[in-house]
């Protein structure tokens, strides 16, 4: 017969857990990196204040989501719901973000332009339709080129808001366009069509080209 023991965690174990937090990832370039196509100016309050606060506040809500638990308290729960979509949705669509754009991108892979021509014809057509449905959000939100696991097939979809992609669609994440107007206001005002046009040119293709293949 064997005895049950507890096992005993040691407070300072247990607080160094509690204080697991997320933190703001570095850009991988300088903020200059991406002008004449974005600002350093844009760059920089994006990175160090907008995605700054997404992060702080995923902190908050999961240290408030924490303590829900521990109370057994479901209502607090479901109602941390949407703080937990949007400012865990900032956090990763912007985790994304970065690294899909690049001052020294290269070039689609053999493979992915193989899936974008058997998807929409051509890498043209799938920028413009992607560019298309991006220009067209009602307020804010993010374009995406995804891929879907079932359908074995590239899609375009958008969300609003910070909705993230996969949780919301299911389609795995490759390249996404912020058209938030803190992404571009200062520079393009408001003229989203040509903010849009312009990224297609700092794409970061040998990261797009990677999640493709790790999506597949
Ligand atoms: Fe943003």
């Amino acid at each position: 017969m064997f005895a049950i023991r507890r096992v005993l965690v040691p407070n300072a174990i247990k607080d160094v857990f509690a204080r697991s937090k997320y933190t703001l990832p570095d850009l991988p370039y300088d903020y200059k990196a991406l002008e004449p196509i974005i600002s350093a100016e844009i760059m920089e309050l994006h990175h160090s204040k907008h995605h700054a606060t997404y992060v702080n506040n995923l902190n908050a809500t999961e240290e408030k989501l924490q303590q829900a638990i521990t109370k057994g308290d479901v209502n607090a729960q479901i109602a941390l719901g949407s703080a937990l979509k949007f400012n865990g949705g900032g956090h990763l669509n912007h985790s994304i973000f970065w690294c899909n754009l690049s001052p020294d991108g290269g070039n689609p892979s053999v493979p992915l332009l193989k899936q974008i021509d058997k998807d929409f014809g051509s890498l043209n057509t799938m920028k413009k339709r992607l560019s298309e449905m991006t220009v067209a959000i009602q307020g804010s939100g993010w374009g995406w080129l995804g891929y879907d696991q079932r359908d074995k097939a590239l899609k375009i979809a958008t969300c609003a808001n910070q909705d993230p992609l996969q949780a919301t669609t299911g389609l795995i994440p490759l390249f996404g366009i912020d058209v938030w107007e803190h992404a571009y206001y200062l520079q393009y005002k408001n003229v989203r069509p040509v903010y849009v046009e312009a990224i297609f040119d700092i794409i970061n293709w040998k990261d797009v080209n990677t999640r493709f293949k790790n999506a597949e």
